[in-house]
């Protein structure tokens, strides 16, 4: 099968990882596939924020946890490494920007063997005080919102593959 299709077709979300680091070299290609996604009339006003401190990624669970008032399990499924991608605000084509960096993020840690999930919670609360203190922490600008987090690793539990919907595909001839 072509390569790309059959690294496309082998991606579902990881919500288990393993403690286990993912190696610095893996890393390095994960980030070097998402600078390389399309962005908006090339303006690549994006941020690539990688966080792989298991306390910082915990205190980011807690100020979302808080947030948004979800319970204790909330915890962006405890991966060893997080992405988070954020674009400025004024950038009407930020959130379609990250995206295309966060799927080229989950195909390359596919084709790694490493698992990822996207985590959607910080793009309404970018602004609220704690999260914003912490996002500054992080050294991202003040001016941005976070669209998504890569939650990446190794599986500890294979993702559920999902049926995809072939009825939605329309031709005009
Ligand atoms: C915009 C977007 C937001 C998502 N947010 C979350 C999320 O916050 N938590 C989560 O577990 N999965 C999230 N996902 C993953 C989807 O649930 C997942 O892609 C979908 O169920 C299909 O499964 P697959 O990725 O294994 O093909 C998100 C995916 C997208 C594209």
């Amino acid at each position: 099968m072509n390569e790309v299709l059959n690294n496309i077709l082998t991606r579902k979300s990881i919500r288990s990882f393993k403690d286990e680091q993912i190696e610095d070299d893996s890393l390095q290609l994960i980030l070097k596939a998402g600078i390389h996604a399309p962005s908006g009339m090339n303006k690549q006003s994006w941020q690539f924020t990688v966080i792989q401190n298991k306390d910082k990624i915990e205190a980011l669970s807690k100020v979302i946890r808080e947030a948004l008032g979800r319970d204790k399990s909330y915890n962006m499924y405890n991966p060893p490494t997080i992405i988070l991608l954020s674009n400025d605000r004024d950038n009407s084509n930020g959130l379609a920007d990250c995206s295309c960096a966060l799927e080229n993020i989950f195909l390359m840690a596919n084709s790694l063997g490493i698992g990822s999930c996207w985590i959607n919670q910080l793009k309404t609360i970018c602004d609220e005080k704690a999260v914003r203190a912490l996002l500054s922490d992080f050294e991202i600008p003040e001016n941005h919102i976070v669209w998504g987090i890569a939650a990446l690793g190794y599986a500890a539990i294979e993702g559920k593959a999902h049926e995809k919907n072939e009825n939605v595909i329309k031709y005009v001839k």
